[in-house]
């Protein structure tokens, strides 16, 4: 009998048929004459019984015979049970076994985290993971289709540059027929030249950026969508950053709802960034983090004191409870279960231990680094860590004086020691997610930034033709995919933001 494949996400409508499902074994429990099989397609997960009964024996060592990751094309009767994941059960009538899968070295015991990065290749079918990559491949479509839908034309700007767009510092050089060549920090530059020819564009593509620093934000090579529109202005620019964040959050939380709950994401969190993000200068920025303005009658500092206090008053609580339930084993008498249940509890409350603890380490740094903040400063983690501890939802900063900023940057023209640049910073400590500004249209401005920067000016002759013939006022930004999927999906760290990380130490696999 020939029956129609199908993917798990659509069981739901084939209630009461048989269908052929085609995937890996992602668990499976036994008991007498019947095997559970949780069957994962990269669509879905689904539960699978096989019965002596029902399946006939046969099948039923087949299905026993399967192990992690298996694959397997499964036959059966869909059935509706509320008690399943998405609400079905799969009677199996056949299981053929593809692939086999002995000893996968990823099981549901806990495993340090270089251990799964060094099994990447894997990692990525648990479902967590899993989870994250939907997430963000509808952040991905969703930005597309917020620019595509608002006319802007999707272009790409080259890898290899020339020349620095972001300063020299973190370039990657690499040898193009004999000369040296760089990986493009950013689109940018291009961008610029782009919007000129049609007026709204965006690239979207890898960037590269030499950065030796093992932070939870930072990566070697991260995918950056860079919009560039003519004839904008900042605030234009910031509209425009708001209603794309916002389009993404909407259709995350529209269209990811499984995968959210699979990963725990509060999504009240998400929701609260559905509002009109608040807007603030530099100025206004640097009073907030100092404590020298109130949002909302809070002070930044009195917040991060607070957090002080209840993350020693949790270390003393978790340690408490650590003990308790060690010495409850120790005591014995305990069935096997309960022993497993008190472990698996010991094991979180450990897990979390470690986080209080890193809080306790970071608390009194962002504390001093916000009480001794020095004006005219480029903003570092902690900054942003402590300005957006008073919000929830992300902030926009602008105006920030021109020195700390990149050169093509426009200067306020009310106010000259301010270039138009714009850091979007998210909230719960993601810091910056977006950056970007109105661009400098002045070419003896832009001459005299580039020397300053110690840039090679005949590298950027082509950049100040831009100016030279036709110049228009103009904006972008340019937002980190990774640093967005990390916020919507609230991970620790970028690095599982993206299918196969290239971060300082970190190239395989
Ligand atoms: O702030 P950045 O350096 O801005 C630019 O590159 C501009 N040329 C963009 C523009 O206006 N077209 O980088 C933009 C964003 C950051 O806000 C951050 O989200 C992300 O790119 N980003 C990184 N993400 C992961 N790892 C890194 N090392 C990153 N560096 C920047
Ligand atoms: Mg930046």
């Amino acid at each position: 009998m020939s029956v129609d494949q199908i993917n798990i996400e659509h069981l739901p409508q084939h209630i009461g048929k048989s269908v052929t499902l085609k995937g890996w074994v992602s668990n499976k429990r036994e008991g007498k004459g019947i095997a559970f099989i949780v069957l994962r397609d990269g669509t879905g997960y689904c539960q699978c019984v096989v019965t002596g009964d029902n399946s006939g024996l046969e099948q039923l060592e087949t299905a026993q015979s399967t192990s992690l990751e298996t694959s397997v094309i499964i036959q059966g009767l869909v059935k509706s049970d509320e008690k399943q994941i998405g609400g079905v059960e799969v009677e199996v009538s056949e299981i053929t076994l593809v692939g086999n899968s002995v000893d996968y070295p990823i099981s549901k015991k806990e495993h340090g985290v270089e251990f799964l990065m060094d099994k990447r290749h894997l990692w990525l079918r648990s479902s967590r993971q899993w989870a994250i990559m939907r997430i963000r491949n509808t952040i991905i479509f969703s930005i597309h289709k917020y620019f595509q839908e608002q006319g802007f034309v999707q272009m790409d700007a080259p890898i290899f540059t020339g020349n620095a767009c972001e300063g020299t510092s973190t370039l990657f050089e690499t040898d193009f027929y004999g000369a040296p060549a760089y990986l493009s920090q950013s689109g940018q530059l291009y961008g610029e030249a782009m919007a000129m020819a049609m007026g709204k564009i965006y690239t979207f593509g890898p960037t590269f950026r030499a950065e030796k620093s093992k932070t939870r934000r930072h990566l070697s090579e991260f995918w950056m969508i860079e919009p560039e529109m003519a004839f904008y202005d900042i605030f234009q620019n910031m509209d425009t950053i708001e209603g794309m964040l916002q389009a993404v959050v909407k259709d995350v939380l529209k269209q990811c709802k499984p995968e959210l709950e699979q990963i725990g994401r509060d999504t009240e969190a998400l929701e609260s960034s559905l509002k009109a993000f608040p807007r603030m200068t530099y100025d206004e920025a640097v009073a907030i983090i100092k404590g020298e303005k109130t949002v909302n009658g809070k002070r930044s500092i009195d917040l991060l004191e607070e957090d002080l206090k209840n993350a020693e008053n949790r270390l003393t609580e978790i340690d408490a409870e650590i003990k308790d339930r060690e010495e409850q084993i120790a005591a014995g008498g305990m069935k096997k279960g309960q022993i497993n249940f008190f472990t698996n509890k010991i094991n979180q409350l450990k897990q979390e231990k470690a986080d209080v603890e890193e809080d306790l380490r970071n608390i009194p740094q962002w504390l001093s680094s916000a009480k001794n903040f020095e004006y005219g400063n480029d903003f570092g983690g902690s900054d942003e860590t402590v300005l957006t501890k008073l919000f929830d939802c992300p902030v926009m900063v602008y105006d920030w004086p021109h020195e700390v900023k990149a050169f093509y940057l426009k200067r306020n023209p009310e106010d000259t020691r301010f270039a138009r640049g714009v850091d979007v910073l998210a909230p719960e400590g993601y810091g910056e997610i977006v950056g970007g500004g109105e661009r400098e249209t002045n070419v003896e401005q832009l001459v005299e930034k580039i020397k300053e920067h110690e840039l090679p000016m005949e590298a950027f002759e082509w950049y100040l033709d831009l100016r030279r013939y036709g110049s228009v006022p103009h904006s972008g930004f340019g937002l980190g995919l990774e640093r967005v999927v990390a916020w919507v999906c609230k991970l620790k760290h970028v690095r599982e933001a993206i299918p196969f990380p290239r971060m300082y130490g970190r190239l395989t696999p």
